[in-house]
């Protein structure tokens, strides 16, 4: 007996990747500023990561040729605007051949207008706090729309504008304003800005009230900024969707996150044309707060659980309270065992499968990430990549991985058979 597949011919099939992680020296970026502080919480700075900015034509043509669909990159505001209110057409030139070598190899781009980063001189004027910030995203927003929206396949306003609450319930960051100033970093960074250490709120690590405030403000400014020169592309933002689960006694504290880190940015989302979703595992709270990983289970990289399970929760909490169409535009696993990540693909795509099947409107699976780059305040140790990099030589290695998905992305035809499918692969 053969099911028809659940996949829609439209379905994008990708990976994904951020500016900063791959491109190498964005010097006029809040991160580099932040990486070379004293007391900077980035084990290592991002250097040359893995000069996708001057490799993005082989990259590209080596995504496609694996199978893909399609690339989820991002834009660097930070190149784009160095200085307020000054923009570089020639930077945006570099973002048009970037999406023109996606086009040219059959790849539809997904582009993230900002991805974790920010020029350094908005967090001088108070960056994700900042009265200005919405307004100012926004205007950027509609300049890369002016020079490259035609190009554009789907795009991305924000990406993860939740993760610093979900940090913070682990007990990272989460300082109040008039706290910054007793931690080093952030002392270190005001001085030189010369500002006042309660203002110092970059993207990733602010996870006040006012920072919800301007970020939601900045997701519907730029939406309305996209929208006013392409009114029919897709536009959402993209969430950090953990599956948030209790364990006794922390039934509580697991609502409350679920209600702080899910829920309220899902239900932010109504109304948008789709909501990226972006699953890594599960996060059990427990009567102590963050419960580690059971004994025994295997972990990733990063010492979490391996759960790819988690992906169906989250795409079913997304399209409950969202109500929008769902893209998985970030699901991957730390691993230097590539059997592993073959393994925990093939699970989370049959998540995709199963809400699909349910009827829920999943337009995509993105996986994370194309080649092992910069992984944040991690620095270059663990391994998401389906495609391998020697940093010395820079030389691209695709593992089996990325074989796998790319094959799946191909085998995919909506006129035969999903299990027939399933089975060749
Ligand atoms: C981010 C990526 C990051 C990945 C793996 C997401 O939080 O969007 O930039 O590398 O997860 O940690």
């Amino acid at each position: 007996m053969t099911t028809a597949s659940p996949f829609p011919q439209d379905f994008l099939w990708g990976v994904a990747s951020a500016g900063h992680q791959v491109e190498g020296n964005n010097v006029n970026s809040d991160t580099w500023f932040l990486e070379h502080l004293p007391g900077s919480m980035f084990s290592e700075p991002s250097g040359d990561a893995v000069d996708h900015y001057h490799r993005y034509r082989e990259d590209i043509a080596l995504i496609a040729g694996l199978g893909f669909t399609s690339y989820r990159f991002s834009i660097e505001w930070a190149r784009v605007e160095p200085e307020e209110g000054l923009f570089s057409n020639a930077e945006l030139d570099h973002y048009r051949r970037m999406l023109e070598a996606c086009h040219e190899n059959g790849l539809t781009p997904v582009v993230t207008f900002h991805h974790f980063t920010s020029p350094r001189w908005l967090l001088a004027v108070g960056g994700w706090e900042g009265p200005r910030t919405a307004e100012l995203f926004a205007r950027y927003c509609d300049r890369v729309m002016a020079h490259l929206g035609d190009l554009i396949g789907v795009a991305c306003t924000l990406n993860e504008p939740n993760l610093p609450w979900l940090l913070e319930s682990f007990g990272i960051g989460g300082e109040t304003p008039e706290n910054r100033g007793s931690v080093p970093v952030w002392a270190a960074a005001a001085e030189r800005l010369g500002v006042d250490a309660s203002t110092v709120a970059p993207f990733q690590f602010c996870s006040t009230e006012a920072g919800f405030a301007v970020k939601v403000a900045a997701h519907r400014a730029a939406t309305a900024a996209i929208k006013g020169r392409r009114p029919e592309l897709p536009v959402g933002w993209t969430l950090a969707n953990s599956d948030i689960q209790s364990i006794d006694g922390g039934e509580e504290l697991a609502n409350q996150v679920r209600r702080d880190v899910n829920e309220r940015f899902l239900a932010a989302s109504r109304g948008d044309d789709f909501v990226g979703i972006q699953t890594y595992g599960r996060t059990v709270y427990g009567p102590n707060g963050h419960a580690p990983a059971p004994e025994g289970v295997p972990t990733n990289q990063m010492g979490e659980e391996i759960y790819p399970q988690a992906l169906e929760a989250t795409i079913r909490e997304a399209h409950r309270i969202a109500g929008v169409p769902v893209m998985v535009t970030e699901n991957g696993l730390a691993t230097e065992d590539d059997t592993q990540r073959v393994d925990y693909l093939r699970a989370a795509v049959d998540c995709v499968a199963s809400c699909l099947a349910d009827g829920i409107d999943v337009r995509g699976y993105i996986a994370w990430t194309a080649l092992d780059n910069y992984e944040w305040v991690f620095g270059y140790g663990p391994k998401f990549g389906l495609i391998a990099v020697d940093r010395e030589t820079q030389e691209r290695t695709p593992k089996e991985s990325a074989h796998w998905l790319g094959r799946l992305a191909q085998a995919h035809n909506p006129l035969a058979s999903y299990e027939t499918q399933s089975a060749s692969l």
